[in-house]
């Protein structure tokens, strides 16, 4: 099992993708995209239009990429002098972006005058496509007739996002952020495990109030609940977060559900759940909460002072007793004796699978190391980024999973 997990230190590791900048305002944003396709481990070789290069140098996509920038269909230093052919081997995808109207319209029209139309042309893989445009040249009927093309050619469009654009106006055609792109790029690379099935999840820390102003709660900053809530959306889930207060937007394609109490998580976890195929409890779900809440700010008196706590519903347990469970996955952070304490819990709350992790390991950091147990034992996976820790957790589920 463990060789499943050998070998895997980025997202996208082992990718190579070529980035096709033309010609935009929104090439600047080009240059952070190179960077965060580089951070999740692809290989990114850019490839700058004439028109692109005015707005960013090619000097920059270098420094950032550590690759060659190509720009010329001339250009003489390639291999048999055919910068294209080159370039294309071995290249897992191209992603346009930004895509001007003027290259869209060269795409559609299966031109090759440049080195990066002669390149998507010539390609071997998939293609796409993140246009960048003023809302005008958006709505042009020649662009949505040249865009319903690549759609209909098999192109993938990422975007156009609506907001602000650099020439003033607000309306439907800037480029999407370079972390929603980023997204888009993981999304399409990864396998729809998932596809069909309803996951419904906790996160993050719950809150119990004491007073208008003062409660319980704990260190749980909802990072690993939030990567796993991504990486089933990616995995073509549809994905309802219950989760408590944490400080992370919602990720893309998660429907978030707010919920500070463990009262009122239980309740929000019971009104989704009709038809979850699955449920993930990554909460640290406060076991007490105190028996009454004031209803004003408490004054201090300087005397000692109690605090009576009444035990809250255990959500997992009670979704997991229930005749109709979907496929429940806990989780265990523990001081000591991990591999004792997981085991017992996933055996007291009857979970075919439950994540283990040490508490020094992982609380709030971006990084994890978990063990998995189920049925067939331990799984231990290495240390790796919260991001990666989730996709390898959900693979595993999904290979758990009963077929539909
Ligand atoms: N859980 C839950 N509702 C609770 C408590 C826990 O859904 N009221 C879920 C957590 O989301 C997690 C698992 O149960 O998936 C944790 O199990 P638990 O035994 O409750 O962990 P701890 O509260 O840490 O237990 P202990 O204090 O005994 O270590």
């Amino acid at each position: 099992m463990m060789g499943d997990y050998i070998g895997v230190i980025g997202d996208l590791h082992g990718r190579k993708i070529a980035l096709g900048v033309s010609g935009g305002v929104a090439a600047y944003k080009a240059a952070a995209l190179t960077r965060e396709l580089g951070r999740m481990g692809a290989d990114v070789h850019v490839v700058l239009t004439e028109a692109g290069s005015r707005f960013v140098s090619a000097l920059t996509f270098h420094a950032l990429s550590g690759n060659r920038v190509w720009t010329s269909l001339w250009d003489g230093g390639a291999e048999n002098g055919i910068p294209h052919v080159v370039l294309g081997r071995g290249i897992d995808a191209i992603l346009v972006a930004p895509a001007s109207a003027d290259f869209i319209a060269r795409l559609a029209n299966g031109l090759a005058g440049d080195l990066l139309s002669a390149l998507c042309l010539a390609r071997d893989c998939p293609l796409l496509v993140a246009p960048a445009m003023n809302r005008q040249m958006w709505e042009n009927p020649a662009t949505q007739r040249n865009v319903a093309t690549l759609g209909n050619d098999g192109v993938v469009i990422i975007g156009p996002g609506e907001g602000e654009q650099a020439c003033g106006e607000t309306g439907l055609g800037r480029m999407l952020e370079p972390e929603a792109l980023c997204e888009a790029v993981r999304a399409f690379f990864t396998p729809k495990r998932l596809a069909g099935r309803k996951v419904v999840m906790t996160a993050g820390p719950t809150f119990e109030a004491i007073d208008p102003v003062r409660g319980i709660t704990n260190a749980s900053s909802g990072k690993m609940g939030y990567a796993i809530a991504a990486a089933c959306a990616r995995s073509g889930a549809e994905v309802v977060l219950v989760s408590g207060p944490v400080a992370l937007p919602a990720p893309a394609g998660v429907w978030r559900i707010g919920a500070a109490s463990a009262l009122r998580m239980r309740d929000e976890v019971l009104a989704v759940l009709p038809g979850a195929d699955v449920f993930i409890a990554v909460a640290a779900v406060a076991d007490y909460r105190p028996v009454e809440t004031a209803g004003h700010k408490l004054k201090k008196s300087g005397a000692a002072m109690q605090l009576e706590l009444v035990p809250n519903p255990d959500i997992l347990a009670e979704v997991a007793a229930r005749p109709d469970a979907p496929f429940c996955v806990g989780f265990a952070a523990e001081s000591h004796d991990l591999d004792m304490y997981a085991e017992n819990k996933r055996r007291a709350k009857r979970l075919p699978m439950l994540v283990g992790n040490l508490l020094a390991d992982g609380l709030c950091g971006d990084d994890n190391t978990v063990v998995i147990y189920d049925d067939e034992g331990r799984h231990p996976l290495p240390r790796a980024p919260k991001a990666l820790v989730a996709r390898q957790i959900v693979e595993h589920l999904a290979r758990l999973l009963p077929t539909a």
